[in-house]
């Protein structure tokens, strides 16, 4: 009995509903992201990341005392071992650090105290650890490759402003602080995304968390997804620094049949919700810190790109100069995505286990038709 179905799936799987899951809701029409059921703008306006994370993890807000357990727990785990410092520094310069951290993630496992363990309860404190951890190596690796040293996190701050002081050195101020907080928020989970759903592909063969998170870092890393953001300010950047203008820049790359970084999105039909947090957190913070060119340069491109494609500015649009006004450098964007996205990948290996199948689909084949037959080399039909 063939065990294919008689349905096949669109490109990309487009519209497929591919499990179930109680951790993000999404409604592409109305332009709706809640986690657990909570209004994403609800959570940038009132949460905070740690927060957000336990939400994730535990499906509900946390008591005062949970959220006090949570931060210490965190604070506990920002500790990288030697090795892993060793490994950063034994990269080459020129590599990129969406690279290093995909390749430190995988060596965490190898001094992780619950390394040999796939529970519940193991992959909770994996979850925590990896979380202190990623956000420590990101920053770690951009003071080492800039020969400068690394700095230890400081256990009375939050995630947000620990790791703004671990990558400069000095703490952040609350604005600082809390527009990174926010980011971290808006890009915590979202779903099935390429990543996460790659995270538990391979979280569902019962293999481990650190496994689970590399595949999602690989996954992240592509221009489709997660490296939206650094080739959004690739184009601000070539606008900026050769007076070109904007709309003409933009109208040219389509001409050529190029996409867009930061606009366009597989579920969104309308407004990507948290675009809308992001837009206002790069004017404001463009602003303050006078550097308001960025922002001006997105405002023109968002405004052409929808009236000429009828394409929204999605998460990636406005992060990338949101990014850039906070001091953080242009190949540190997407690493700076995972540092908040490590929390909706590990929630959902910790949902995928808790009611585990193998995720395995079949392909529906358009080779030579069967039975084609080995020919011994010296009959193939040569070149020449
Ligand atoms: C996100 C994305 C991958 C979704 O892709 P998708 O659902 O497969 O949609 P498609 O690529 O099939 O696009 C559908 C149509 O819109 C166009 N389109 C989509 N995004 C576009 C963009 N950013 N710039 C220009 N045109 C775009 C496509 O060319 C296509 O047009 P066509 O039907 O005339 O060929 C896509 O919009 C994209 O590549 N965006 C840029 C990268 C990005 O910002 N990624 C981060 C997403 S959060």
């Amino acid at each position: 009995m063939s065990s294919t179905t008689a349905m096949h799936a669109p490109k990309g799987l487009e519209g497929v509903v591919a499990t179930t899951s109680a951790i993000c809701y999404i409604d592409g029409e109305q332009g709706v992201l809640a986690y657990r059921g909570i209004d994403i703008h609800e959570l940038a306006d009132n949460s905070s990341f740690e927060e957000t994370c336990y939400l994730l993890w535990n499906g509900k807000l946390p008591t005062r005392v949970e959220l006090r357990e949570l931060h210490e727990r965190l604070a506990e785990e920002r500790k990288l071992d030697a090795s892993i410092v060793t490994l950063l520094r034994m990269a080459p310069r020129h590599a990129l650090p969406m690279d290093v951290l995909r390749t430190a993630v995988s060596a965490l496992s190898f001094y992780d105290v619950e390394e040999k363990s796939n529970d519940r309860e193991a992959n909770v404190h994996k979850a925590i650890r990896l979380t202190s951890q990623v956000s420590m190596i990101v920053a770690a690796y951009d003071r080492i490759r800039k020969g400068k040293s690394v700095v230890e996190p400081d256990h009375s701050l939050s995630h947000a402003a620990n790791f703004l002081l671990m990558l400069n050195g000095t703490a952040p101020s609350a604005t600082a602080e809390r527009a990174l907080d926010i980011a971290l928020i808006l890009h915590a989970d979202h779903e099935l995304n390429a990543s996460t759903f790659a995270a538990r592909v391979t979280a569902a063969t019962l293999s481990d968390m650190h496994s689970a998170v590399t595949s999602a870092i690989g996954t992240l890393k592509g221009p489709l997804h997660g490296g939206a953001n650094e080739a959004v300010f690739q184009i601000l950047q070539a606008i900026d620094s050769s007076g070109a203008d904007p709309v003409e820049y933009v109208t040219g790359m389509l001409a050529q049949k190029k996409k867009i970084p930061g606009f366009g999105h597989r579920v969104y039909h309308t407004e990507d919700p948290r675009a809308t947090h992001l837009r206002t957190m790069s004017h404001d913070l463009g602003q303050a810190s006078g550097q308001a060119k960025w922002f001006e340069i997105s405002q023109k491109i968002e405004e052409f790109v929808k009236a000429d494609k009828k394409l929204n500015a999605n998460v990636d649009f406005y992060s990338a100069s949101t990014y850039r006004t906070l001091g953080i450098d242009v190949d540190l964007f997407t690493p700076v995505f995972a540092v908040s996205r490590v929390s909706g990948w590990t929630a959902h290996v910790i949902e995928q286990l808790d009611d585990n199948r193998l995720i395995r689909p079949r392909a529906d084949y358009i080779g030579p038709a069967y039975p084609q037959h080995w020919v011994s080399i010296d009959k193939r039909n040569r070149r020449d």
